[in-house]
């Protein structure tokens, strides 16, 4: 188990919360003081909900404005000062040489883990992020069934695999376990998609789930058929307050899985 999933676990336990923020707050570049006011309104966010949640996911909405070494790292450093585990959401898909220093850097920048495509492949593709991973104690989390609607054209395609007709999640699912990942990403629009993805990694892989509350999917569908941990954005920061959002959504989960 690499450090990211024992933190991970630590903190879930901890704040009694399988809720991995989606710390997904955007500001147009023509305002003001954009760099400024978008820090501020994350680390207030990031504040409010510390206690509530057990992972923070970043994503291009911060990354790119923000910079993985300029003002992106005081939001790492609280992050990380509270013992939260960070994601990147880079849902990384290059080859060998590009994909390592991407990695290299993110994990360099205090995060534990990030998001990867399996459609790359491993040879030439993921391998290097996986080395990479390992030697920080890192996870790599694989997007095995994505929440929007036309995810169907990729994971969810009809394959041939190894002489016989599978389907493409069902085979990133495998893949996720003899590549060593820490996570694989199901969509919580997909219960029956999460219920035999779940099947197949057998517990020993967690599963993570976005798309709760604005995309539709359910806390009850979704963790009944397998899901560990639920990936909510707007849900708990577009809220009047994010605190208590985060709360009732930590409490709603609790009720499904004990
Ligand atoms: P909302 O606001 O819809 O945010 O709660 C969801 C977050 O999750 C990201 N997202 C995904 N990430 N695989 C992923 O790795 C997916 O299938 C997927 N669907 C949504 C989204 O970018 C946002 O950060």
């Amino acid at each position: 188990m690499s450090i990211f999933s024992e933190k991970l676990g630590k903190i879930a336990q901890e704040n009694e919360s399988r809720i991995v923020l989606a710390l997904d707050l955007s500001l147009s570049s023509k305002e003001k003081d954009f760099k400024k006011k978008l820090l501020e309104k994350a680390q207030k966010v990031l504040n409010d909900v510390r206690d509530h949640v057990a992972g923070i996911k970043i994503n291009f909405q911060l990354l790119l404005p923000l910079g993985l070494f300029d003002e992106l790292r005081f939001l790492i450093q609280t992050t990380t000062s509270y013992g939260i585990p960070l994601i990147m959401d880079c849902k990384l898909n290059d080859v060998e040489h590009t994909n390592e220093w991407t990695a290299r850097h993110i994990f360099d920048a205090g995060f534990g883990a990030l998001i990867a495509n399996p459609f790359v492949g491993f040879r030439g593709g993921l391998d290097s992020v996986f080395s990479v991973a390992e030697e920080y104690g890192g996870g790599v989390i694989l997007l095995v069934y994505m929440s929007h609607s036309g995810a169907d054209e990729g994971y969810g395609q009809r394959v041939i695999y190894e002489n016989d007709f599978r389907w493409q999640y069902e085979v990133f699912a495998e893949k996720a376990k003899s590549w060593g990942a820490e996570g694989v990403v199901v969509g919580a629009t997909q219960p029956k998609i999460i219920e035999r993805v779940s099947q197949i990694l057998d517990g020993k892989i967690p599963i993570f789930s976005p798309g709760i509350g604005f995309q539709g999917g359910l806390i009850s569908e979704a963790f009944r058929a397998g899901t560990s941990y639920a990936i909510v954005g707007r849900t708990i920061y577009q809220s009047e307050n994010p605190k208590k959002s985060a709360k009732e959504i930590k409490d709603k989960i609790n009720e499904v899985i004990r």
